[in-house]
């Protein structure tokens, strides 16, 4: 009985030190404390135009989760914590942590969007649309970095990555383009990635310091109105259909297959709720992320993903890599 209570007690609590986290993330005070070494409260609240009650009485939350602690009379970051949540380090994970922040808004009305059936309104935080914006883009990357390349290689064992001309639809910053052109044998293949032109600025600037300067083109606008780029062999469509409905993502699928030449593919890379809804764990909850920042967001199961491929020509739809989570990718192919 008492162990049932303590469980539910922590499950309800978990919130609080999220917002501490998110908050400092969102207000950049990890990276301000990084840069002086050792930063008083006094110092952080002038320098990042805060309130100094609200600042002393975050920076007390942040030491008792240690992830930061005192020092010379000031604060400094527990150093296994530093790159991972200095924003000017290339390991930061500082903006998915504000993005966190930014879906937090959301979540928080879960019950009334239970009951209304749609998001709340939008509101930013402390930070304007361009920089949440950009945040989001970041956070693709911080995941894509981990994932992209271990995606790339079970695909190329699979015989999956051999395309000439690729299409990353709202590919972001380029980070699974990048994995595909490093791993593919085809060493003059290229990728084009189609999204906003703010996602297309990032993924410019990663290319500027890559290999792979010359094998990306450019492609802005929006995939529900801007005609496709033609004649493409691979279609990768990577945590896109969950941010749409049945219907958008059927013409999606349509208009990928008239991109795609005859016995190039689809790569659809999302995480799959199971047909009964019972899990995974990761599925459930992204379907409630969708839910709150979504009106037409769903989480999709793998038969009707291969159901509406099945739909629009392609063939031999099928889930090619297996998951629990966003890595589960299913393929098929244009006869
Ligand atoms: C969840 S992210 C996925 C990014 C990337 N494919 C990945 O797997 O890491 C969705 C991407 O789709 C882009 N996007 C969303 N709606 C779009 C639209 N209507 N037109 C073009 N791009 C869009 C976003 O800018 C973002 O880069």
């Amino acid at each position: 009985m008492n162990d049932a209570r303590q469980k539910l007690l922590a499950l309800a609590e978990t919130w609080q030190t999220a917002c501490a986290v998110m908050a400092a993330s969102e207000l950049d005070l990890f990276t301000e404390i990084i840069k002086r070494g050792n930063a008083t409260a006094d110092e952080l609240a002038r320098e990042l135009d805060l309130d100094l009650k609200g600042t002393i009485y975050l920076l007390a939350a942040l030491t008792s989760l240690k992830l930061v602690e005192k020092a010379d009379g000031g604060f400094r970051i527990v150093d296994e914590f530093a790159p991972l949540l200095d924003s000017r380090s290339s390991d930061a994970i500082t903006p998915m942590l504000r993005h966190q922040s930014n879906c937090l808004r959301n979540w928080a009305q879960l019950a009334w969007t239970v009951k209304s059936g749609v998001p709340i309104p939008t509101t930013c935080g402390v930070n304007d649309a361009f920089v949440e914006f950009q945040d989001f883009i970041l956070t693709m990357d911080v995941i894509a970095k981990q994932n992209a390349p271990v995606v790339a290689r079970k695909l190329l064992n699979a015989g999956l990555l051999d395309f000439r001309r690729m299409l990353d639809l709202g590919g972001a910053s380029g980070t699974y383009s990048f994995a595909f052109l490093e791993k593919n044998p085809n060493r003059d293949a290229i990728s084009v990635l189609f999204d906003r032109d703010a996602a297309l600025d990032e993924a410019k600037n990663k290319a500027a310091n890559s290999p792979y300067a010359d094998r990306l083109e450019y492609y802005p606008g929006d995939f529900y109105a801007t005609p496709y780029p033609r004649d493409v062999d691979f279609v990768w469509i990577s945590a896109i259909i969950h941010q749409q409905g049945t219907d958008e993502t059927e013409r999606m699928f349509r208009s990928s297959f008239e991109a795609t030449r005859r016995g190039g593919r689809v790569g659809i890379r999302d995480v799959y709720i199971d047909d009964d809804f019972a899990g995974p764990k990761s599925a459930a909850f992204f379907g409630l992320n969708m839910l709150v920042r979504r009106k037409n967001g769903k989480v999709y199961t793998v038969n009707e993903t291969i159901a509406l491929l099945t739909k629009v020509g392609f063939q031999n739809a099928r889930l090619a890599l297996p998951a629990d989570d966003m890595t589960a990718v299913i393929v098929a192919e244009k006869p």
